[in-house]
This record gives structure tokens, C-alpha cells and sequence, in this order.
């Protein structure tokens, strides 16, 4: 089927080439040049998306733009409407984006980003008359091998990833700490035409604001006192492929305003060198906050957020599926004996029963940690409830749990957390002393103590 999109601009010139280069990507168009046009259009019914712009010639405030915006979502609530917007106007494009606006480009538009999110628009609105695949028809059409699961939400999120694996717009992908969200992305990346070119990971709370220009982008040499190399920059690696920006939550304001540039613009300079580069990557971001909330907040950009969120996929934590725990059980202890080179091994029905009602607050990987620590201990072929409570020693949430404790009682953000405390404590709420202790800014601290609601308080 072919899908027809309506341009919505005053502008002849930007209509004329708006159209031109959707038709060539083989849309069918129809142009409007005033509100009026475009609601007419809008009422035919037969309209699958539109290209609005925001800047009218006459209402340079964008008033009329956005009007018009709520005017089509009275009609027809469920048109993704793709917004036009300058760079100088990216508030409008925010609060276009609250009124209910699918995404939005920036002008001058990037062409392929400008298809991509097209793409992803059409393909997230708009389900096709065939049902939804199960799991099986999902693994025969796309590369799914390493993600384990069936559970009915699991099977919602692969249905998502098969639609929008192959455009280019950018993914949010949440879900609490070992969910899977860098499995999810990675398997996005390769089933993309992208799959060729690298996966770059990049773990945005392990970068010091300091330093993010030249990790990002890259600097030339004698650009800063330290710079005695060139360093090829992150998005540089990942051209032709994806870039994976893990704990994006993390990233302090003033790192945010330059990612939402290069997000932005598609281009970026290299420290030391104004030739713009042209960014060619698809931008996956990841993490485990609540970054509408941080919005709300003011701890992080709205205008980002609109911009990394065109695809968000949400990873459901373990407990919500309870019913893929057996399929991973098998898995992971599959994994692990071919891997080295042991017996296999079984789990009784009683086993996986039990597994199915533990919390699990590390989710998939305390999980696997626990398989694997259990067939290792146990040496056993066949495997049952004792075990695993000898391995399972209940409780790994407790204060007193020995940081360094073996491994599965603990997730790193448990761990990170009770450090933090215990730093706290040492250094009698001397902040400064006490993100000196840990490596990190002061921000960075804030940041973490916001996160894992640890209560502030001045200096004892
Ligand atoms: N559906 C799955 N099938 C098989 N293995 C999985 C699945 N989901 C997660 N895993 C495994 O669990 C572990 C944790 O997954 P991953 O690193 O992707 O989690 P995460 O959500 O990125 O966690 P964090 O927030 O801590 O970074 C990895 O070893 C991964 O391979
Ligand atoms: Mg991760």
C-alpha cells in the first residue's frame, strides 16, 4: 500500500522540494499552503501522516502552527504529524510535541533523517491487516536468536523492533537494570541496514563533562594542553553504523545542549577542526530512570528527550514475566556447559516453579548469575530447590550484604548505592570530600543520590 502524506507549508519552494523528495522515496503527496487546505485534506480521511511546518511567513511566533497542530488532532487523533521547525524555534517544537506531534525535524532538514522518521511514524501508527507475529514468525523474519523469551509483552517489544529496526530513527530503550536493554539494542542494530558497520558503545556515566567533546567527536592534535594525538571520536567509529549511548540519564546538562546539536544538526566539529562533519549513525540511548519524571524535574532537556524518544521500547522487569524464567534457566545453562564442555544439566519442575516466585531484583542477569553459580558450585547434572536457597541466600538486598560479596547477590547499582552511603557517612556529609572519595563530580554525585533517593543533608 502506498501511503499518501500531506506537506503543510507556505512556502512553495520548501513544498516543492518536500514533495519531490517524498515522491522519489515513493509517497504519495498532497499539498496544502494554508491551515484551511490542510484540514480539508486532513477530513478526506485518506491522509496516513503529515509534514507540518511551524515557521508561517506571516505568524512568525508559530502560533498559527501550532493551531493548526491541535486543529488535526481533534480530527484525526491518531495522524502522526511530523513538525518543521528552525533551530531558534526548537521551544515550539516542544510544545508541538506536548500537544501530541509525533517528532520533529529541524530546518534546514536533513533528508534521510527527515525519511526516517517518516518511516518510523508510518510504521508505529499505522499496524498492517496482517496479525501480529508470534514468536516463531518474528525469529523467521528478523535475527533474534539472543533474546530469550516468549511471554506476551517480550513478544509486543520484538513485534515493535521488527518495524523499526530497519529506518534510522533514533531509540529509547528502558527497563530496569539487567532487562536486556543492550541485548535489545544490538539486536536493533543488526537487523538494520546498518548491520555491516559497528555497534559503538559508549557509557555516558563513565564520561567526565570535561571530556565529552573529545570522546564524542574526536580532537585534533594541539587542541587542548593534552591533546598530543589526534583521537578519532566516537561518532567517527560508529559512522555507517549505530551508536549506543548507555545511561544517557547521566549526561549533565551542559553535555546534554551539545548531543542534542550533533541529534539536531547531523553534523558535529572535531576539537580543533571547524570542517563540520556529517554524522551518519543511528542513535540508540539507554537507560534505567525515569527520564519523563527528570523532565518534570528539570533535570534533563525536554527538547532532548522529544528527540531521543521517536522509538521507545520499555523492557518489562523479570517479575512482570515470570513465565520466560524457565526458557532462560535452560538457556543460560545451556550457554554455559557447551561453553564449557560440561554434562547438560536439568532443572526439576519443582526448580523452575521456585524460580518463577523469586523477586529477582537484578533481573535477567541475576538470573543468569545464579544458573551459573549454581551449576559451577553444585557440580550436579541434575538439579534441585537445595541447591539453589544454598546459592540463594535470600535477602541480597540487605544493608549489610558485604560488597564484595560473590557474585549475584549484588547488582553493581546495589553496590553503587551502598558505597555512596557508606562514603557519606565516612566523610560526615562533607559532599565535597565525599564525591572526591568516589571518583565523581559533584554533579555526578548529586545525580546518583537523586537517583537512588539518598536524603541530602548539609554537613554533620
Ligand atoms: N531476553 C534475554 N535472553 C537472553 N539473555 C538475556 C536476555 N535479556 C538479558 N539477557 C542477558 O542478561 C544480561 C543483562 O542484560 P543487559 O546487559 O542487556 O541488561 P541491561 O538492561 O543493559 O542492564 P543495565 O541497566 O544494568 O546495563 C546479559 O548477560 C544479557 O545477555
Ligand atoms: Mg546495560
Amino acid at each position: 500500500m502506498q501511503h499518501k502524506i500531506l506537506i503543510v507549508d507556505d512556502d512553495v519552494a520548501v513544498r516543492t522540494s518536500l514533495e519531490l523528495l517524498l515522491r522519489k522515496a515513493g509517497y504519495v503527496c498532497e499539498v496544502a499552503a494554508a491551515p484551511q487546505e490542510a484540514l480539508n485534506s486532513i477530513r478526506s480521511g485518506k491522509i496516513n501522516a503529515a509534514l507540518l511546518d511551524m515557521n508561517y511567513a506571516l505568524e512568525t511566533s508559530g502560533e498559527e502552527g501550532l493551531e493548526l497542530l491541535q486543529k488535526i488532532k481533534i480530527l484525526h487523533p491518531l495522524l502522526p504529524v511530523i513538525l518543521i521547525s528552525g533551530w531558534g524555534s526548537i521551544e515550539l517544537a516542544v510544545q508541538g510535541m506536548r500537544l501530541g506531534a509525533f517528532s520533529f525535524v529541524s530546518k534546514p532538514w536533513n533528508n534521510q533523517s527527515l525519511l526516517s522518521t517518516l518511516q518510523a511514524a508510518l510504521a508505529l501508527s499505522q499496524p498492517d491487516d496482517t496479525p501480529d507475529p508470534g514468536r516463531k514468525e518474528l525469529n523467521s523474519r528478523f535475527d533474534l536468536d539472543s533474546i530469550v523469551g516468549d511471554s506476551p509483552r517480550l513478544v509486543k517489544l520484538l513485534q515493535t523492533l521488527g518495524r523499526i529496526a530497519s529506518n534510522d530513527a533514533p531509540v529509547l530503550v528502558t527497563g530496569e537494570s539487567g532487562t536486556g536493554k543492550e541485548l535489545v539494542a544490538e539486536a536493533i542494530h543488526h537487523n538494520s541496514h546498518r548491520k555491516k558497520g559497528a555497534f559503538v558503545k559508549v557509557n555516558l556515566g563513565g564520561i567526565s563533562s570535561s571530556l565529552f567533546e573529545s570522546e564524542m567527536f574526536g580532537h585534533r592534535k594541539g587542541a587542548f594542553t593534552d591533546a598530543y594525538t589526534d583521537r578519532v571520536g566516537r561518532f567517527e567509529l560508529a559512522r555507517g553504523g549505530t551508536i549506543f549511548l548507555d545511561e544517557i540519564a547521566e549526561l549533565d546538562p551542559a553535555c546534554q545542549v551539545k548531543l542534542l546539536r550533533v541529534l539536531q544538526e547531523k553534523t558535529y566539529e572535531v576539537l580543533g577542526d571547524s570542517t563540520p562533519q556529517q554524522s551518519d549513525v543511528r542513535v540508540i540511548c539507554a537507560t534505567n530512570r525515569n527520564l519523563r519524571q527528570m523532565v518534570e524535574k528539570g533535570l534533563f532537556r525536554e527538547d532532548l528527550f522529544y528527540r531521543i524518544n521517536v522509538i521507545s521500547l520499555e523492557l518489562p522487569p523479570l517479575r512482570e514475566r515470570p513465565g520466560d524464567i524457565p526458557l532462560l534457566a535452560r538457556h543460560f545453562a545451556l550457554q554455559l556447559t557447551r561453553g564449557q564442555q560440561l554434562p547438560t544439566v536439568h532443572f526439576s519442575s519443582e526448580v523452575l516453579k521456585w524460580l518463577k516466585g523469586l523477586p529477582f531484583p537484578g533481573n535477567i542477569r541475576e538470573l543468569k548469575n545464579l544458573i551459573e553459580r549454581v551449576i559451577l558450585v553444585s557440580g550436579k547434572q541434575s538439579l534441585a530447590i537445595d541447591d539453589f536457597t544454598e546459592q540463594y541466600q535470600g535477602a541480597p538486598l540487605s544493608a549489610h550484604a558485604n560488597p564484595l560479596d560473590s557474585p549475584g547477590m549484588l547488582t553493581l547499582e546495589q553496590m553503587e548505592k551502598l558505597m555512596i552511603e557508606k562514603a557519606i557517612k565516612a566523610f560526615n556529609n562533607n559532599i565535597a570530600k565525599v564525591a572526591r572519595s568516589l571518583g565523581l563530580s559533584r554533579g555526578a554525585l548529586y545525580r546518583r543520590m537523586d537517583k537512588y533517593n539518598i536524603p541530602y543533608e548539609s554537613e554533620s
